[in-house]
């Protein structure tokens, strides 16, 4: 970890664990932490040891407090427009990783910062954990993707209510409006909780798990009946997988399938 490449990379088991290592900015997007992000997604995608990936902030304050403010306060007009084509490639790599990819939010998510959680397939979120969309009390707006997928999430009106309002969502709130998956009490590290909550998806199918991740990204893009031509294009990559086979011989020898991810 440098200040060029300010991700923590761990690996545990399949899982691999990245940390935005700028706690003392709150874990905040420079240009170098989105830079590695999507660098960091790009490899992970053909990374065979890789079968999910979570991502966090270090410490517990914050998840990861949005743009970098301090490096933007520096930015003409124009490297703000790089920036936001950087936020759109990179953070891009994250949302469309064949991986699962499960946010840790440790903390504070705002800004970019709740909008790199909204890529994310999963959010599983510390009790003392908030969100916050606050772009609009900055005189910009969210622009890291978060009016376009958070009312793809929730729907529009709750995402004005955080876009507009600037409405500040506690994690049990952020459950109950269908935003984070689960929450995990003070007595457990939110890390350790989604690793653990992970074990399926590394014993199961990675060719499988992959093609349900892009039907189910597709379809909040198009029609039902394209939709589900859609479906069909992705289940041909599971049916023709020397994994389907070795799920049916499982299930018909009673024992735990085998996948090689072939
Ligand atoms: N960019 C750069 N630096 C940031 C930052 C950001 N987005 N958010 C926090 N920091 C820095 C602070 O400036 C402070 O630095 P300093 O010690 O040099 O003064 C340090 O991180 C700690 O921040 P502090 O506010 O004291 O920590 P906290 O734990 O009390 O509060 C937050 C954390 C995240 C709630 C608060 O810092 C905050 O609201 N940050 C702005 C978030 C924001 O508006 N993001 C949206 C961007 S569009």
């Amino acid at each position: 970890m440098t200040e060029d490449f300010p991700i923590r990379v761990e690996q545990r088991g399949s899982v691999s664990v990245w940390t935005i290592d700028r706690e003392a900015r709150r874990n905040a997007l420079s240009r170098a932490a989105l830079l590695a992000l999507g660098s960091l997604a790009r490899e992970a995608a053909t990374n065979g040891s890789i079968r999910a990936i979570v991502i966090t902030g270090a410490g517990h304050k914050a998840f990861c407090a949005g743009a970098d403010l301090k490096e933007r306060l520096a930015m003409s007009e124009d490297e703000v427009r790089t920036q936001l084509d950087l936020y759109r490639s990179e953070l891009g790599a994250v949302d469309r990783s064949p991986k699962p990819v499960i946010a840790a939010i440790n903390g504070h998510a705002l800004g970019g910062g709740f909008e790199l959680a909204l890529c994310c397939d999963l959010r599983i979120a510390a009790v003392h954990a908030e969100l916050a969309l606050p772009e609009t009390s900055l005189g910009i707006i969210p622009a890291a993707g978060g009016t376009q997928r958070l009312p793809r999430i929730v729907g529009p009106a709750r995402a004005k209510e955080m876009i507009l309002l600037g409405r500040r969502l506690t994690a049990d709130e952020a459950v109950s409006w269908g935003l984070v998956n689960r929450v995990v009490g003070p007595d457990q590290n939110v890390v350790d909780a989604a690793v653990e909550w992970l074990a399926p998806i590394a014993a199961g199918a990675p060719l499988a798990q992959a093609a349900a991740l892009e039907a189910v990204d597709r379809a909040l893009d198009t029609t039902l009946d394209v939709g589900l031509e859609l479906e069909k294009v992705s289940y041909e990559k599971a049916l023709v997988s020397e994994d389907r086979r070795e799920g049916l011989l499982a299930f018909a020898e009673k024992r735990k399938a085998i996948f090689r991810g072939k």
